[in-house]
């Protein structure tokens, strides 16, 4: 038997996670490419102008300038005494159009840069590989995801950065909410539906040459960088049944399920038994290579890095859809909610962890989970966000009951430690952050960091490993 673990083990790895696209800024610097994450004026959650138009705003192209001031943000990184700091590699600044035979040495440089100073401020990097950051060219020139060719230009970017960056970074995930390709597909994996196209068709045979990259990517990883752990990465927000109604228990199931079943195959190595049926339903017919399924099943994660913002409800015969935070239905009356329609439910957390473990006995890595609230300064400039650290802290109090019922869990990477353009809907006054940016969703503002009362908060947690909540 395990022995009962009551707090937070001695390794635990707190910290915090952005997006390259959702901070950086500089989109066209030092031989940069478009990518997708350059094409959404309002968000994700909205339409895509492919490419992008002249004379339109788009948040992300400047968003709060991390690529020209990493240094003074992960400065205040450390001063919280954050262990790891979770980023992605834009692929468009290393491959700027994805098919290119020669890597930009420019961006390769900027991440060296990067990554040595979270290392000289005592952060281990934790990076996604693909962050709703698919080059634009791969998409206009070759369907994006649809063909299988991504698979070799995906491997030729991962080989590049795990040469190049084998001694700095230890922890690795593919794609950001891989099993977002079913609510957010452009997003997920550059995929805009064609007329008369079947959707479904389309989601299923992309994300299949996504598994293979996926599985292809751990052997390299392993093979280049040996003392490395590489996961991947699920949106699993959750969701319960509306009610008792056996209707709603079972359809509930099912759209847990084509979550899940993004794990099942990167996880266990092989696609659930459930969707050869699922496949009839939606007339959809995967084309897979010989071999495949054995690279499946031979190469898979090393652990599951999710993320979790929230629960809804379902109810029989609801669509199923869902945005940044998870699947949406029907609210559910016990939980408070943000103005962003977004259900805080702690409870949720442990019960997610637990329904996870139980699942694939891998260990769990939260890599996102924070609270996207309007913060208004008092007339010191102050931000009295004790909403901010009331979420963090219920959270994190489900986060420690999970790991006494027995689920092994890495770490946690708080969602936006500093304020950064939301994914969702282009906003800056969705924020994040236990840091203050001066930077409204019109693009004014000076920039200027400032620590919100729950900056003192989650330092003072994480200096007492989680033992003073
Ligand atoms: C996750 C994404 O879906 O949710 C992030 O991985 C995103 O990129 C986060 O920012 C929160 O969503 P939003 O829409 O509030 O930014």
């Amino acid at each position: 038997m395990k022995p009962l673990q009551t707090g937070f083990p001695a390794d635990f790895l707190w910290g915090g996670a952005i997006a390259a696209n959702q901070a950086e800024g500089a989109y066209e610097a030092d031989g940069k490419g478009l990518s997708i994450a350059d094409c959404f004026p309002h968000g994700i959650k909205h339409g895509a102008d492919i490419p992008p138009k002249e004379g339109t705003f788009y948040p992300s192209h400047q968003a709060i300038d991390f690529y020209h001031h990493y240094k003074e943000d992960l400065a205040l990184m450390q001063e919280m005494g954050f262990k790891v700091f979770r980023t992605s590699i834009n692929w468009s600044r290393i491959f700027p159009n994805g098919d290119d035979a020669q890597p930009n040495e420019k961006g390769l440089q900027f991440y060296d840069d990067l990554f040595d100073e979270m290392l000289r401020r005592g952060m281990q990097p934790l990076v996604t590989l693909s962050h709703y950051e698919t080059p634009l060219h791969l998409v206009e020139a070759y369907g994006s995801w649809r063909s299988r060719k991504l698979i070799d230009f995906f491997l030729r970017y991962c080989e590049v950065v795990f040469r190049r960056y084998k001694d700095k970074v230890k922890y690795w995930l593919t794609f950001n909410e891989i099993n977002n390709m079913r609510r957010m597909p452009g997003a997920a994996g550059g995929i805009f539906f064609r007329e008369g196209e079947n959707h479904q068709q389309a989601v299923y045979q992309a994300s299949h040459h996504m598994f293979v990259a996926n599985s292809l990517a751990i052997k390299l990883c392993h093979e280049i960088i040996p003392d490395a752990k590489i996961g991947c990465m699920l949106s699993l927000s959750n969701t319960y049944p509306h009610t008792c109604r056996p209707e709603d228990v079972f359809e509930t199931m099912e759209l847990r399920r084509r979550s899940l079943l993004f794990g099942d195959v990167m996880i266990r190595g092989a696609y659930p038994a459930y969707m050869t049926r699922i496949w009839d339903e939606e007339k959809v017919h995967v084309e897979m290579e010989p071999g495949d399924e054995e690279i499946l099943k031979q190469y898979t994660s090393d652990f599951l890095g999710f993320s979790y913002y929230r629960t809804s409800t379902h109810e029989y015969g609801q669509p199923f859809c869902g945005d940044t935070g998870g699947d949406q239905g029907t609210p559910n009356p016990y939980l408070e909610t943000t103005p962003w329609g977004w259900q805080i439910d702690p409870l949720g957390l442990r019960y997610t962890l637990n329904e996870l473990y139980d699942r694939w006995q891998i260990p769990l890595f939260v890599v996102e989970n924070g609270l996207g609230q309007v913060d208004v300064p008092d007339e010191k400039g102050e931000i009295h966000d004790d909403y901010r650290t009331d979420y963090l802290r219920r959270h994190l109090q489900a986060l420690k009951d999970a790991i006494r019922d027995g689920v092994e869990v890495m770490g946690y990477t708080y969602w936006g430690p500093i304020d950064i353009v939301s994914a969702g809907t282009g906003e800056m006054k969705k924020r994040y952050g236990f840091v203050y940016v001066d930077r409204d969703n019109e693009g004014h503002g000076t920039m200027a960091r400032r620590k919100k009362d729950s900056f003192a908060y989650y330092a003072h947690v994480i200096a007492t490993n989680g033992a003073e909540l």
